[in-house]
């Protein structure tokens, strides 16, 4: 368990420091035991040549600006991270993660001759938990980041709901186009575009999103230093800062590179909703981001109506509820990796050798597709023993999630039957009520069914969360109960 990056204030030292070290301890070896050799002027040629490699990590073929979109530009400074980046279209799936390419016909309103897995079809109950809400309709296994432009424009979700601006956010390289809407600034792109329709935002006038996720999305052009341009999480992040007494929270000046190896990927693997008329993109995290600190952060929250912010109505149950989608950061904030400082780059990202260059590996994908490099760095045991650890906690938490389902299915089929027997609103809308239950269990079972590590993230966390709703079932159940059940004479 060595090696393991701290979450220290003084930023690490540059890269290839320790590489360095080493190869002057070897230069020095080769002094002393080859001195008289022939090969010595030739290696030590050869050593400095890869010395500066290390020094000098790229060459500057082409000058990149800040407004530099194409990575197909980037890539030829750094070939090396371009390749790594174009794999991401690779389809491969593991147990429970990556994924699995799945051919159809391409229609009018969908050119794809290739998909991903649904969810809904292989668990018919997601479609019962989200009865009446688009994502019945059509939810797929995420898959590689070159397919996040074209699977948000063409999910069945935009056909059966007109879906805002604010949806780009995370699924193109809007950095070039939010600053270009914004007369150069991007705060003020991001709010221009947000409560646009879907494709007017996509294809804006000022600068059309050509991209999904570019270099420039996560890296300074001039320092290559990373640096975040979302607005939302900027946002986001200010805000949760401020609930530990941070004020005046900004990840670009005040992250340590250790921090923005995670933030750089929390920009849009988290919890969201779109706020009010404006469809502002808000990250729930003003009260803290654990999973309950988000959930009173919604039950606080004022919806169009007045009351408490909904997502949807239940189409079965009548209930306001809340959906949750892949919560990834705050879920791995209450995990033991995140605790030891480990990143989301630390296993999804890893350095891997080129010749004499580490670099990280821009195939972003499941890490159990790259143990060797993603886990053995730290953990000295096998990459079978390895994916054995990883694969138990996946299955146990497939368990409990079954569970969970089973019962949130059984509270929703008591609620229709209830409002079948004559059971009103306002009786199942009532404080503590049939509707609270199911809107407290639909939030924490989804959290965990929308979050993409099957429990690896943080499994003691998602246990408990699957814990609580169970119980939340069941008290909603009694509920159910209370309104049916004919008083007993006294
Ligand atoms: C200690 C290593 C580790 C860290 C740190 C980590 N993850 Fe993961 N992540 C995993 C593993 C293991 C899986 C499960 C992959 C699978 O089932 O194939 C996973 C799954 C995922 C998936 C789904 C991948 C797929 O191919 O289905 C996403 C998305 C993801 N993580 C994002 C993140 C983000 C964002 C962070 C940081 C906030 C993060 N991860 C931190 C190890 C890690
Ligand atoms: C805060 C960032 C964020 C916003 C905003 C966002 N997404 Fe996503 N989206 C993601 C991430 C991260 C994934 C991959 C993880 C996953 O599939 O759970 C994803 C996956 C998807 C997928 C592929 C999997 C699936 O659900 O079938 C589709 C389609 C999609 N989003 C559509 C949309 C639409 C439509 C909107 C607007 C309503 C939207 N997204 C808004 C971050 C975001
Ligand atoms: C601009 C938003 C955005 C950023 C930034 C981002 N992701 Fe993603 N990520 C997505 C979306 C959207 C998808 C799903 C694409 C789809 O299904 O079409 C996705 C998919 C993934 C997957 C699934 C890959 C697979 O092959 O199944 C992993 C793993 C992942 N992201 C990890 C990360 C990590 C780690 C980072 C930071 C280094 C990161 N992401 C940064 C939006 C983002
Ligand atoms: C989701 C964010 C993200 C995107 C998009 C991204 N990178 Fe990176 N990149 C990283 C992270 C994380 C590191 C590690 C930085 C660190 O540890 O300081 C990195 C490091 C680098 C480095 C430094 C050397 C190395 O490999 O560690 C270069 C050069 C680089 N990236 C080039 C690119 C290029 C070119 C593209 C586009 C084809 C790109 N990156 C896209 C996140 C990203
Ligand atoms: C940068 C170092 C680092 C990397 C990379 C890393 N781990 Fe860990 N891992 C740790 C540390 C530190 C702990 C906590 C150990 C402790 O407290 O005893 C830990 C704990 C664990 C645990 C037990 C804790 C838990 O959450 O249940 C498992 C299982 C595990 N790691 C598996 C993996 C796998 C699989 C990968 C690759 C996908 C991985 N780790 C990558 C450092 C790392």
């Amino acid at each position: 368990m060595s090696d393991v990056p701290t979450d220290s204030d003084t930023p690490a030292p540059p890269r290839g420091a320790g590489p360095r070290a080493a190869l002057l301890l070897i230069v020095g070896l080769v002094v002393v035991t080859a001195a008289a050799t022939f090969g010595l002027t030739a290696l030590l040629l050869n050593i400095s040549g890869h010395k500066q490699e290390e020094k000098n990590p790229f060459y500057r073929v082409v000058e990149l600006t800040d407004e530099t979109e194409d990575p197909a530009v980037w890539g030829k400074n750094f070939p090396q991270q371009y390749d790594g980046y174009l794999k991401t279209a690779e389809m491969r799936r593991t147990r429970f993660g990556g994924s699995e390419s799945v051919a159809r016909t391409p229609s009018s309103d969908d050119p794809r001759e290739a998909v991903s897995r649904s969810k809904v079809d292989a668990d018919p109950r997601l479609k019962t938990i989200w009865a009446g809400y688009a994502f019945a309709v059509d939810y797929r296994e995420r898959r590689g980041h070159a397919y996040m432009l074209i699977d948000q424009m063409f999910t069945q979700r935009q056909r059966v709901k007109q879906q805002p601006g604010t949806c780009i956010h995370c699924h193109g390289s809007v950095y070039v186009p939010y600053k270009a809407a914004g007369n150069g600034d991007l705060i003020k792109g991001f709010e221009a575009l947000n409560h646009l329709k879907y494709e007017e935002a996509r294809t804006n006038g000022a600068h059309p999103v050509k991209y999904p996720l570019a270099c420039i999305d996560c890296h300074d052009p001039r320092t290559m230093q990373l640096r975040v341009t979302r607005p939302g999480f900027l946002e986001g992040i200010r805000a949760l800062k401020a609930s530990e007494g941070k004020p005046d929270y900004d990840p670009n000046r005040d992250a340590t590179r250790q921090q923005m190896r995670t933030f750089v990927c929390a920009q849009c693997h988290v919890e969201y909703y779109f706020r009010g008329d404006e469809k502002r993109l808000v990250y729930p995290w003003s009260q803290g981001n654990r999973y309950d600190d988000m959930l009173k952060y919604f039950d606080e929250t004022q919806g169009k109506d007045g009351k408490p912010f909904s997502d949807w109505t239940h189409k079965l149950t009548g209930a306001p509820l809340l959906k949750a989608q892949h919560p990834e950061f705050e879920t791995w904030s209450q995990g033991t990796h995140a605790k030891a400082g480990v990143a989301c780059a630390d296993c999804h990202m890893p350095y891997a050798r080129v010749g004499a260059l580490k670099i990280s590996d821009h195939h972003v994908r499941s890490p159990l597709l790259n143990i060797n490099h993603a886990c053995q760095t730290c953990h000295h045991t096998t990459e079978a023993d390895l994916l054995a650890r990883a694969t138990l906690i996946q299955d146990r938490t497939r368990q409990l999630e079954d569970i969970a389902l089973d019962a949130l299915v059984d509270l929703i089929a008591d609620i229709q039957a209830a409002r079948k027997a004559g059971a009103t609103d306002a009786q199942l809308g009532a404080k503590d009520g049939p509707w609270a239950y199911q809107r407290k269990a639909q939030y924490f079972v989804d959290l965990v069914c929308s979050e993409n590590s099957m429990g690896f993230h943080a499994p003691q966390e998602t246990a408990r969360a699957l814990a609580q709703a169970i119980d939340w079932v069941r008290r909603g159940q009694v509920a159910v109960r209370a309104l049916t059940t004919p008083a007993r004479p006294k």
